[in-house]
């Protein structure tokens, strides 16, 4: 079994490759490098630097490696660049999409696992998120992403294609300090930024119906992230049915209280500053991890101090 690992070269995707390869999967990496970094990847996983969209090229690459599986993570995930850029997001994320799955047809290959996204949900008025709630993305990304779940679905439905959506929470945190996230989009690399430059870090709006008026979200660990891919990989290969999974701790953390980690964490004075509501947020997005926990047995492992604290020590890393 050979896994093609797409944005294999990225932050969770290099995550992946090694939790992959330490299960002793085979994998090999396609990565466009337009975000990815090949000092990333383990020993053992060839790079085949290539855009999804290149469908020769990922022939060439099923061919050339015996590909039997497929993770798919390559995609464009900043949500304020796709209200911008939809087109960007259409082509890359979705024609990116429907070119591997071409090839995925052609050559034969059954199982496919999808990396989705909490911004499936859109603005959800559920308290906890179950994945068989109202799906309302309420921007490109999101649609990309719920689209993609679609066009899945409906080559199973053709072809029999076994295929596993993760719907990510928020990500955090680094397994090594080598694989730090550098892209600075998120909250926890944001606030580091801040600290670096002696800024005050942004809380977007203290005013939301949460308990500190601070949006929450739900925190993963991108370790434990990989841990799921590895866990769902399997399960496909072994002949698993299709599946969508929240990939989450079923638990919130506000941001005000992530500053207050940082600040155990780094010892640094953190005291934010109060900046208007982003558009677009929404005041809480926590979901239930039950589904994954009961089919595939996994369950996070990580807190969010030891997302904060492996963050930092990356960052720190990178300097
Ligand atoms: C988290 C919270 C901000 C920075 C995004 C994508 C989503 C998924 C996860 C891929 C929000 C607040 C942030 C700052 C702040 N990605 N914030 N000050 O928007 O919840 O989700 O990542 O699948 O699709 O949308 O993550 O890290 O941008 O923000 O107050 O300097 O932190 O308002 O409430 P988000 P985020």
């Amino acid at each position: 079994m050979t896994w093609l690992l797409t944005g294999g070269a990225g932050y969770i995707g290099a995550h992946v490759a090694h939790a992959l390869r330490a299960a002793g999967e085979d994998v090999v990496a396609l990565d466009d490098l337009s975000s990815g970094v090949p000092e990333r990847l383990p020993e053992g996983v060839p790079l085949v630097r290539a855009s999804v969209l290149d469908t020769d090229a990922v022939r060439a690459a099923f061919r050339e490696h015996g590909v039997t599986g497929v993770v798919h993570l390559a995609a464009k995930k900043a949500v304020g660049e796709s209200v911008a850029e939809p087109l960007l997001y259409w082509r890359e994320n979705v024609g990116g999409l429907e070119s591997l799955l071409r090839v995925v047809d052609e050559e034969g290959v059954r199982d496919v696992l999808f990396s989705s996204s909490a911004a499936v949900y859109g603005t959800p008025d559920s308290d906890v998120i179950v994945e068989d709630g109202p799906t309302a993305p309420i921007n490109p990304y999101g649609e990309t992403k719920l689209v993609g779940e679609w066009m899945l679905r409906d080559l199973a439905t053709a072809r029999g294609t076994r295929w596993t959506s993760l719907r990510y929470f928020n990500v955090a945190g680094a397994g090594s300090p080598q694989l730090g996230d550098t892209a600075v989009a998120n909250l926890i690399p944001m606030v580091f930024r801040a600290l670096d430059r002696g800024e005050a870090p942004k809380v977007f709006g203290d005013d939301y119906p949460t308990p500190d008026g601070s949006c929450v979200r739900d925190y993963i660990h991108v370790a434990d992230l990989a841990d799921a891919h590895v866990v769902a990989a399997q399960r496909l290969r072994d002949g698993g049915p299709s599946a969508v999974y929240n990939v989450a701790r079923g638990e919130g953390a506000s941001v005000k209280e992530v500053l207050a980690v940082v600040r155990e964490v780094t010892g640094l004075d953190v005291e934010p500053e109060i900046a208007p509501r982003r558009p677009g947020d929404p005041a809480r997005l926590v979901a239930s991890p039950a589904a994954i926990e009961r089919d595939l047995g996994w369950r996070a492992q990580h807190d969010l101090r030891a997302m904060v604290a492996s963050a930092w020590e990356a960052w720190t890393a990178a300097r």
